[in-house]
This record gives C-alpha cells, structure tokens and sequence, in this order.
C-alpha cells in the first residue's frame, strides 16, 4: 500500500498528489511515468511524473480530473493508501547538451516538464519554458520553472498573462529567440503535442513529445498503449512515451483516447444526478 501524503488542488480541477513509494522515487528520471489506482476495483492510470524526493520517498503527480477514475483520486484524503504505485515506468526523456531547447508544457503537462527543464538546465542547456493553458488563474508552478528556466513565457488564451492567444504564438516566440532553438520538448494534452509538432515541423526543429495514450499494465504485455510513429507499431509504455511528435499518426492516437470516454466522463458528469444518468 501507498501513503498519500498530499492532495490539493493547485488550480481549478488540477490536483497535486504526493504519494510514499520509495522505491519507486529512488530510482526515478525526468520524463518517466508511473501507474495508480485510486483503489482495488480502480482503472490503472498512467501519470507523468511531476517531482520525486529520493530521500523522503515520495513520487509527486500532477493529475487533471476529467473522468471518473481521476475524480476518485482527486477526492482521495491525506493520509489513506492506495493498492497501486508501479514504476519507474517508461525510457527517461533523452538530456544532453543540445545548446538551446524549449520545454512547452500545457495542462498537467505544465508539472512534467519541470523535471525536464531541471536536468536539462543542470545539463548546460540555454532553457527556454514556455507554459499555456485558457487564463492566468490556470497557470501553476511559475516560480519552480523560473529556478529551471533561463526564460519563463506564458500563453493565455484570453490574454491575462505573457502572449494572448494559443499555442500558434509559439512560431513567433521561435523565430524571436537569440539563440535558433535546437530541440523542442512537449508535455501535456494530446492536442498540444500535435500542435507544437506541426508548429516546429516547417522549422525543422527536432520536437520530442511524451504520448500519453490509455494504458493497463505499462510494461508492454496488453498492447493497449499502441501507437503508429514512424509507419510502424510502438507501444508507448516501453518503446516511449517519448517520440519524435514529426513522426506520430496523430489522428489514430487521438481517435484511440477516445475509447473510453463514455465509461469516464460520462459517469462524471453525471453521478449527483440519477435520474439524468437513466436518460442518456
Ligand atoms: Fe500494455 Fe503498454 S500499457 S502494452
């Protein structure tokens, strides 16, 4: 069992969990994953790794509660266990010394990409974060990514902080660089990864993005994770998450998160009302 030692919700509908499992913190990397359920009739999610603390034990996700099984971890206390922390899972993200890299990060990808930055910093890169989600209030970790970042620029769709408008601003923020950008990095939402993909792609600019697709076990045996980079077969639990975002079928991974969505969100929305839930 595993101690949840921390759950709050940092900003509307994204929670910080931190969770003992000390061997899993013990061996963690930037860009790896683990695997939780909320209890033991619970789905196995996959969450990106946010922070770990080798020495205290504790791995820390940030989680986005859009369905039902997210929702039983939100509202999981301080202090109760939960059956299920598998990891380190998935290959670390790739740090060398690339020279100038560009970590975006959207949604709970806003978390992963911290740890990313922090190697890639500690590495000697020139670190350039950019964060974006609908409005300021959404944003979340500015000052840690500052620490990491020899830049911190933030998108708001609605214009409340750093650049209006959406990922699209990120050519401008390229082509404005003093330094041409060597590598991007992507963490977040699906739509994100393919969009800061087709953004750096007529720029050449090799993009390394963590797919995120549904996932069981994670370590390869239920082919569930499947995805199509390059024109073949991939299972993102062991051959990923990370591939070159030039190289993914975009439209089959997007089509294939969407297997359980009924079974998700459905429940979710609806679960403080019977009656409606008897209707749909
Ligand atoms: Fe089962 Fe990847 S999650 S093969």
């Amino acid at each position: 069992m595993f101690k949840l030692t921390d759950n709050r919700m940092i900003v509307p509908n994204m929670h910080l969990l931190t969770l003992e499992a000390p061997e899993v913190a013990r061996q963690m990397q930037p860009g790896q994953f683990v695997i939780v359920r909320a209890d033991d009739g619970g789905e196995r999610i996959p969450l990106s790794i946010a922070d770990w603390d080798a020495e205290e034990g504790t791995v820390t996700v940030i989680v986005m509660n859009i369905g039902s099984t997210t929702d039983n971890l939100a509202s999981l206390e301080v202090g109760v266990s939960v059956p299920t922390v598998v990891g380190p899972l998935g290959n670390p993200t790739e740090i060398e010394k690339f020279g100038t890299v560009l970590c975006l990060g959207g949604c709970y990808g806003i978390g992963s990409i911290f740890p990313i930055a922090r190697a890639l910093k500690e590495k000697g890169n020139k670190v350039i974060t950019v964060i974006e989600a609908r409005s300021s209030y959404l944003l979340f970790w500015e000052d840690k990514l500052k620490e990491v970042s020899d830049e911190l620029i933030r998108i708001t769709r609605d214009g409340t902080k750093g650049h209006k408008g959406h990922v699209g601003r990120l050519t401008e923020i390229i082509k404005s660089s003093e330094e041409p950008v060597d590598r991007i990095i992507v963490n977040g939402c699906t739509f994100l990864l393919k969009r800061g993909s087709d953004i750096s792609r007529p720029l050449e600019i090799k993009t390394i993005v963590s797919l995120n697709p549904i996932m069981i076990d994670g370590t390869g045996m239920c082919g569930v994770c499947r995805v199509t980079v390059g024109k073949s077969t991939k299972f993102a639990c062991v051959h990923g998450p990370d591939f070159d975002g030039h190289e993914v079928d975009w439209m089959e991974l997007l089509q294939r998160r969407k297997t359980y969505m009924r079974e998700e969100v459905i429940p979710l929305r609806t679960s403080r009302c019977e009656e409606h839930r008897v209707k749909l």
